[in-house]
């Protein structure tokens, strides 16, 4: 897979780009990840990108010939071109999954009050936001999509780090983690853990996957097809956490 980010700042990228994970995918060529400066296609002598709105209001937006040059420049018949946006569509787990399958990504970032409009109508495939707020640029939007991503790519993880079990894979929550030391300032971990009943921690895992997911986002439980066992298990919660008034 490749990935090209189109950016007014590609020094962001660099160091993101060398470290940990992500860093060792590219030593392993198993993804191309580059940063393009936008700024570089600009046709003005100071290599303006922006200028003030059509109709008024604040800030400036980016125009749309140093963007639409800068894509031509990396654009292939198999590129997916996204704009990430606060007015896209909810970056989740789901979307990073069907994204890790795509061969070229090509990941714009916009700066100011955005990008001109046209950009968007005619030359991105999909508009993508991170969240409900709205962030400076779209530099960290694109290193979170750039970071989901590239960790699904077979052979990025090791099977010990397998995505599989993490949260929102299945559509809960991950269990709770321990390690060492067995006690830490009083504090002990559950003893099911050191039990070696690998049954036992399976169950034990799936009912407080189940709990926290009931607790923290009882959304993500709405949209579940729970199965016979999770929904007997979630009635057991219900008891529990009834019980100790929660
Ligand atoms: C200050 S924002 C522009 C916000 C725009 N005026 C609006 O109200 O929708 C500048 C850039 O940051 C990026 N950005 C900001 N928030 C984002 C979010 N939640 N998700 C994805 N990109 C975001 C986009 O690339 C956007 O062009």
């Amino acid at each position: 897979m490749k990935i090209d980010v189109l950016t007014l700042f590609p020094e962001i990228f660099q160091c993101f780009f060398q470290w940990s994970i992500i860093g060792r995918a590219m030593n392993k060529e198993l993804v191309s990840l580059n940063s393009i400066n936008i700024r570089d296609f600009s046709k003005d002598k100071h290599k303006k990108v922006d200028d003030y709105p059509y109709g008024g209001g604040p800030g400036m937006v980016m125009q749309p010939e140093p963007i639409y040059e800068a894509i031509n420049n990396v654009k292939t018949d198999c590129s997916k071109v996204i704009y990430l946006s606060p007015k896209g569509i909810p970056y989740t787990q789901s979307v990073a999954n069907r994204l890790s399958k795509e061969t070229h990504l090509i990941l714009l970032s916009g700066h100011y009050e955005g990008i001109d409009n046209r950009v968007i109508e005619n030359y991105v495939d999909e508009e993508i936001s991170i969240g409900d707020y709205v962030l400076t640029g779209g530099e960290i939007p694109a290193l979170v999509l750039v970071d989901s991503i590239v960790r699904l790519i077979p052979g990025v993880l090791s099977s010990e780090d397998s995505y599989m079990e993490e949260s929102h894979y299945n559509g809960l929550l991950e269990y709770p983690q321990y390690t060492r030391p067995r006690e830490f300032k009083g504090h002990i971990v559950p003893s099911i853990l050191l039990s070696g009943n690998h049954k036992e921690i399976e169950e034990w895992r799936l009912y407080e996957s189940l709990k926290l997911t009931y607790l923290n986002r009882p959304d993500l439980i709405e949209k579940l097809n729970l199965t016979k066992e999770e929904e007997e298990i979630l009635e057991e919660i219900y008891t529990e956490l009834k019980t100790n008034n929660k």
